[in-house]
């Protein structure tokens, strides 16, 4: 009797432990940037055993910016032959212009995944129930590649210090470039697999937003019209590209973004860029903090809309193994805690 009586009473109260952690958002993930510095395999092995074990189970990876191409594209060798390697500029401030992409140096800085390594990788993280979202960041971000593949590059106008970072998106040998090397991420992933397009951060000077559009829409429609749901960061989205899922890093923007009624991933600048200083101490005077609390103290708005929320971390200033679990893990931890309970 009295043991009937303590298991009553104990029932409601496991069906609650339960319920508290049974994820509130389908999406609970981290982004990786292997662009800037690269993490072999095995780091990215643990990454995801980390995140296994706070039921993380998207990882995002950044494979493509200016300073490294990350991925090997079959048809485009020189991608990864010259785009994945640089200069070893050791110790020095951050700034893809600064760098000299090539694999012709004595002393070289880079490394790339092959398909093979990548299936394998996908095969790691699908037994610990994660899903790897590769991210082509297009038409901005592309330096590394351009340095590979130079008939591919927007140049800018006479004395514009922007740089040769911007694809040539009228030129059709471009578009059939970008679409060739989509065709090969879709055979790679599984079915089904959310290709994310990047589409952040193009000077209007450089590439009209009516182009960036036009060429964004285009790639969006390519995806999908491969069984593939796509991303493109807020900008895209902003600039009247329709039918994707959103990626919101812009803090101030989350309004505006909400209001056009897709599917968003929130990740703001204000809350989860976790390679901002995470304390005072380690900060730059007037360097905004993302501390645990911080990421704890965000409120998600209550909408469908949302498939959840992830984490960044831009390693543009992260060069080893420990600084980014350093840096990645006591954040994505809090960050797991608000992906377990809807507000
Ligand atoms: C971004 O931080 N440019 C997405």
């Amino acid at each position: 009797m009295e043991m009937k009586w303590l298991t009553s009473l104990l029932m409601p109260l496991a069906a609650c432990v339960a319920a508290a952690e049974t994820p509130a958002y389908e999406w609970r993930g981290l982004h990786v940037d292997v662009s800037r510095h690269f993490f072999d395999i095995p780091v990215l092995e643990q990454v995801m055993d980390r995140m296994a074990a706070l039921q993380l189970n998207r990882l995002h990876l950044h494979l493509t910016d200016g300073p490294g191409w990350r991925l090997e594209i079959r048809k485009y060798p020189k991608l990864t032959g010259i785009g994945a390697w640089r200069k070893a500029l050791p110790g020095q401030a951050w700034d893809w212009r600064k760098h000299e992409i090539g694999s012709h140096f004595a002393n070289c800085y880079g490394g790339f995944y092959t398909q093979e390594e990548m299936k394998a990788l996908i095969a790691y993280g699908a037994a610990r129930g994660i899903t790897i979202v590769p991210e082509i960041d297009i038409p901005g971000h592309v330096y590394a590649a351009l340095v590979a593949y130079p008939e591919f590059a927007l140049e800018p106008p006479p004395g514009c210090k922007l740089g040769r970072d911007v694809l040539a998106v009228e030129k059709p040998e471009v578009v059939q470039f970008v679409k060739d090397v989509l065709d090969e991420l879709v055979e790679l992933f599984p079915t089904g697999t959310p290709i994310h397009l990047g589409g952040d951060e193009v000077d209007s000077r450089l590439l009209s937003i009516e182009q960036q559009r036009r060429f964004m829409q285009q790639m969006v429609n390519y995806v999908k019209a491969k069984g593939n749901p796509a991303i493109t960061w807020d900008e895209a989205a902003l600039n009247g590209v329709r039918g994707q899922w959103i990626m919101l890093w812009r803090a101030e923007k989350q309004a505006e973004v909400m209001a056009l009624g897709q599917p968003v991933i929130l990740c703001p600048n204000s809350h989860f860029y976790f390679d901002y200083p995470q304390n005072k101490a380690e900060a730059a005077p007037g360097e905004h903090v993302i501390t645990p609390e911080t990421v704890r103290s965000f409120r998600v708005p209550s909408s469908s809309q949302v498939l959840g929320l992830q984490g960044n971390v831009w390693t543009e200033h992260i060069s080893t193994p420990e600084r980014l679990f350093y840096m990645a893990f006591p954040r994505a931890e809090a960050l797991a805690e608000i992906c377990r309970k809807k507000q």
